[in-house]
Order: structure tokens, then sequence, then C-alpha cells
């Protein structure tokens, strides 16, 4: 075996625990923000549809987080559990309150929910490991539910004319969105073909799929509620041209 290259087997290994581990601290961060974000929508007048399916939303995220756990313990990572969420909030600390829970909603609900479940969706459709392949429609069945929370609340807080800054603060959302260089392909992980059944997705085909979420269902979605896209779009088509 060469010393450098690593075999598939550890490539597969590697990335399949790396994945899941992320996953595992994704879902802590996503089980605390949910909790306060509960009791913040609460304060600041949503509807009771959204309050409740956040406080619900808290308890799926802990199930995941330990769905993604045992998955990430089977791949080589039995601490995933280990990790505390930040403390940094999501928005300007400046902000009116309502206006910056409006800001988080968008962030974690609209945009990274809607593009977590386009994301999981394609890796349902190329798993074959059983064990992924439930955990994997486990999640997908609740963050659909997470990405309509925020939808409703946007639809909730533009229908009393409010979130009209949406449109300026677009790329910010969206640049916090991916880890920084994905889009221009910096840093673009090793792929072998024997990762598909595991339900990991090449670098290309993630940045099809980004690009293909945020255009035909995040952009259009803004749009449905006339929040003015016109700076989010520029700021994708200038990082990643179609
Ligand atoms: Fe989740
Ligand atoms: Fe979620």
């Amino acid at each position: 075996m060469n010393a450098v290259q690593p075999s598939i087997d550890e490539l597969v290994r590697a990335r399949v625990g790396a994945t899941w581990a992320f996953r595992t601290r994704a879902e802590i961060e996503a089980t605390a923000r949910f909790a306060r974000m509960a009791i913040e929508l609460q304060e600041n007048g949503a509807t009771p549809f959204v309050v409740t399916g956040a406080h619900d939303a808290a308890a799926d995220e802990a199930r995941h987080r330990d769905l993604c756990a045992r998955v990430a313990a089977k791949w080589g990572h039995p601490n995933a559990l280990d990790h505390t969420p930040p403390r940094t909030r999501i928005g300007r600390s400046d902000m009116d309150p309502r206006d910056r829970l409006l800001w988080e909603m968008v962030s974690v609900c609209c945009i990274g929910e809607t593009m977590n479940t386009a994301l999981m969706t394609r890796s349902l459709e190329v798993a074959r490991d059983e064990e992924i392949r439930t955990t994997l429609h486990e999640l997908l069945r609740d963050e659909v539910v997470h990405a309509r929370l925020g939808w409703a609340h946007l639809a909730a807080e533009r229908s009393q004319g409010r979130g009209e800054f949406l449109r300026d603060v677009l790329p910010l959302l969206l640049e916090a969105s991916v880890e920084p260089g994905f889009l221009e392909g910096k840093d673009i992980a090793v792929w072998s073909d024997a990762l598909y059944p595991y339900g990991e997705l090449p670098w290309p085909e993630l940045v099809q799929i980004y690009r293909d979420t945020m255009n035909l269902v995040v952009f259009a979605g803004f749009d449905a509620v006339g929040v003015d896209t016109s700076k989010g779009r520029a700021w994708l088509e200038e990082r990643s041209p179609a």
C-alpha cells in the first residue's frame, strides 16, 4: 500500500466519520438554538404555530444529535458528542431584537434547513448503507418541517410590514450559509465513487445542489413574500456563475 495515498477503505471511513461527527456538532448547536429561539419567538409575538414548532424542533434536534452520534461512533468518531455550542448569535447586536430574530430564523430555517433538506434528499437517493439510509430518512422528515417554520415566520412578519432589511443583508446570509471558499472550490476533498453508497456527494454536485436550491427554492420563497432578492442573486452569480 502506498504510504501517502490512503486506501479506498480509509478514505471512506475518514470521510463518512467526519460527515457524521460534523452533523452531530451541528445538531448539538441546533438543539440549543431552537430552545432559545422558541422563547424569543414567544416574547416577540410569533404565531403559536411557529412558537410550538420551534419547541418541537429543539426536541427533534436532540434526537438527531443522538442518531448522528451513533453513526459517527461507528465510523471512528466516538467523542462527537463532546461539543459545546458557541455562544455567538447570528445577526447584529445593535438591531431591533425582533428583526434580529427574523434574521436568525431566515438564516437557520429558510436557508439552512432548506439547503440541508435538498442535500440530504440527494444523499438518500445515492446511499445504500442501511443505517445511513434509515438515519437520513429520519433527519429529513423533520428538517423539512423546520424549514417550513422559517417560511411561516417570515410570511407572518412580512404581513405586518416587517423584514424589509433582509434585501440588504441577503449577501451576508448567503455568505454565512457556506464554508469559506466552498463555491470557489478551495480545499476540495479527495473523491472516490466508492463514497456514494454512504450518502456522500462530490464537490461539483454539492455546488449544483446549492445553486439550484438557492435559485429554485430559497430565492423563489423570498420573492413570494416580496423580499427583493437582487443582491442575493448577484452574490451567488459572482461566486458561482451559471
Ligand atoms: Fe437536525
Ligand atoms: Fe433541523
